[in-house]
């Protein structure tokens, strides 16, 4: 969900919902926005649904004139998506407006007591909760600032929280415990967001705001403290990103979009990270150096959906260039089960956002259970990345459409780079072998703009398929996370049932679903590599045939010997093995998409999904 607050010289509205539209990404039911009017009353317009029917209400009921508001997009936990529910939410006295993102965890506590008080609610939401001890404490109090506060100061759980109050124009206040918030500083303008995507049209100057800290924004200027009042100073940072990297650009989606903009993902999480044909990782070293990599005895990967798959990518590097045991875990299960871990396991977490609830719990408890921690990260500053004792950036620039790409891709070259600098240090990979697998690296971004070149004839096979109800993925090897991350991605966008499985796995059970008509998609490994998979993966292609599969094979440029078993063929530039998947991808993603379009579906914002889950 999102977050947008803004005082200054602007109409409030339109940088609010400007805002609300850039963070659309983020998924949401609901929208809605509270601004202080020029004559000092408290207006809000709230509506379940897209922002386009917020945005209908505001046209009727324009508000040029207000120059402080704050504005969210929900996506429901506490309540369903309904008018009412969406925020703002007010105190009692409707003098004040308050938004929230996360989860408060004793807000039925909290609740009780102000019933008890004879507070009136007509949400079932904590937020509410939250806003009417906001205008209880006011009473008290008599400054927003100072409420606010108490307020935090109460609250359990997760939270980004803003508010204004209808005496106190000029002056939206903000707090964050984990979940995101930053700063945007202008010239006698102020901007708040869950990230920089909210305003960054308006400055590239942020400010990452700590845990447990309150920000208050005047057109002047801020006011950075702790939860207790001491003053803070927040990091100031350049944002890279510009506005027109999250616009759409001529593309039918921002899906389409960012699978285009895939070869320079790779080639930005490159830049600068290789140096004589080897690889230099200078900015992990702060957090975790050369000693610590070197002592490290067992690597544990987390993430959750795409990144989950990225790190089983990361398994195979690791461990072949490296030589140091890998686990991949989702974040979810690796918390609750009792992990083991020492002193010389190192935790490397993977989000494209960095704000996955599950992933950040996960970090916290490993670090708290004395794991090292390097994070794999795509926003800057961002929670993740903050609670880590070390964060590697990919450099996929904003990703918007709900299911990742070129995040995914960028993960894997992360992972890649680290898996490289790892066997270096450790002294198990030479150096002329690292320099083989760099300039492999550096031949990606090339051979992936080839790959992409094939999006018309992924397009066609697509709608041939639009009415299939099931397709299988199978993939050995690191085709095998490829075969996965396929079928996630049908499943997302196309609504379909889809499966990934390990092809050697099919004759222990997924060989039962074969009936005639089954659509597969199957990832073929070079002939080339001496590992022997080829006919092991073809002999698995001619099972399937035999019993009526529908083929649709993912092979090498030249690979002649798929040809007789294959009903559809995409071709994959020559490329090492390891570095296929990153070619193969791909064109599963295109196809992922085509099927969605094809379908009529909202291909960047499927249904039920949201692109940062900030709840566990
Ligand atoms: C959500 C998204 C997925 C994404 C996952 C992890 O479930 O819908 O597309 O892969 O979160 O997101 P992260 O930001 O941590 O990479």
């Amino acid at each position: 969900c999102g977050i947008v607050g803004y005082v200054g010289p602007r109409a409030a509205i339109d940088v609010l919902v400007g805002g609300l539209r850039r963070l659309e990404y983020r998924g949401y039911d609901s929208a809605g926005v509270a601004v202080i009017d020029d004559d000092g009353t408290l207006v809000t317009h709230k509506r379940a649904g897209k922002l386009g029917v917020l945005e209908g209400d505001l046209l009727r009921a324009p508000l040029p004139d207000a120059r402080t508001g704050i504005g969210h997009t929900r996506w429901a936990t506490h309540g369903g998506p309904t008018d009412r529910n969406a925020h703002p939410h007010l105190g009692d006295d409707g003098k004040l407006a308050l938004i929230h993102n996360g989860i408060i965890e004793n807000f039925a506590a909290l609740k009780d007591e102000l019933l008890d008080e004879g507070h009136v609610f007509t949400s079932e939401t904590d937020t509410e909760v939250a806003a009417v001890l906001l205008g209880s404490e006011y009473r008290k109090a008599g400054d927003l600032l100072t409420a606010f506060r108490a307020v935090v100061g109460r609250l359990h759980g997760a939270f980004t929280l803003l508010a204004v109050h209808e005496d106190e124009p000029g002056l939206v206040v903000g707090a964050r415990r984990n979940s995101p918030l930053v700063v945007g500083l202008g010239d006698g303008e102020q901007f708040l967001g869950s990230d920089v995507a909210a305003f960054v049209e308006y400055t590239r100057r942020a400010l990452a705001i700590g845990q447990d800290q309150i920000v208050a924004i005047r057109p002047e200027g801020i006011e950075l403290t702790d939860f207790d009042g001491n003053a803070v100073e927040g990091e100031e940072y350049e944002v890279a990103w510009d506005a027109s990297a999250a616009e759409k650009g001529g593309w039918s989606s921002f899906m389409a979009k960012e699978i285009s903009e895939e070869p320079e993902a790779l080639e930005q999480t490159l830049l600068g990270r290789v140096h004589d044909g080897l690889v230099v990782l200078d900015e992990i070293s702060g957090g975790v150096d050369d000693e610590t990599l070197r002592a490290v005895d067992r690597i544990v990967v987390l993430g959750a959906g795409t990144a989950a798959y990225s790190g089983l990518l990361g398994k195979y590097a690791i461990e072949k260039w490296a030589g140091v045991a890998v686990e991949v875990d989702l974040a979810h299960e690796f918390r609750y089960r009792d992990p083991v871990l020492g002193p010389n396991t190192l935790v490397v977490s993977i989000s494209q956002s960095g704000e996955t609830m599950d992933t950040l719990m996960a970090v916290k408890y490993a670090s708290e259970r004395g794991a090292r921690t390097l994070s794999i990260c795509n926003t800057q500053g961002a929670t993740i990345a903050r609670e880590s004792d070390a964060v590697l950036y990919t450099r996929a620039g904003p990703e918007v459409a709900v299911a990742s790409t070129k995040a995914f891709t960028a993960q894997v070259v992360a992972l890649y780079l680290f898996g490289l600098h790892l066997g270096r240090v450790r002294g198990v990979l030479s150096d002329e072998d690292s320099r083989a697998h760099v300039a492999e690296l550096q031949a990606l971004p090339a051979k992936l703009q080839e790959v992409l070149l094939q999006g018309d004839a992924v397009r066609e096979m697509a709608r041939q398929m639009s009415d299939t109800r099931s397709v299988l993925f199978l993939g050995r090897h690191v085709g095998y996370p490829v075969a996965l991350e396929g079928a996630l991605k049908l499943k997302e966008l196309a609504y379909i049932h889809a499966e990934g499985f390990a092809a050697g796995e099919l004759k222990h059970g997924p060989i039962a679903l074969i009936e005639p008509g089954q659509r597969v998609f199957v990832i073929v490994p070079s002939p080339r590599d001496s590992s022997s998979l080829h006919p092991k993966v073809v002999s698995n292609i001619q099972e399937i045939r035999a019993r009526g599969a529908h083929v649709l094979a993912i092979a090498e440029a030249g690979d002649v010997a798929v040809l007789p078993f294959a009903d559809e063929v995409l071709r994959i530039p020559l490329a090492g093995p390891m570095f296929e998947p990153l070619l193969a991808v791909a064109p599963l993603q295109q196809f992922a998409m085509e099927l969605a379009a094809a379908k009529g579906l909202d291909v960047d914002q499927p249904r039920n999904l949201a692109k940062s889950v900030t709840v566990e």
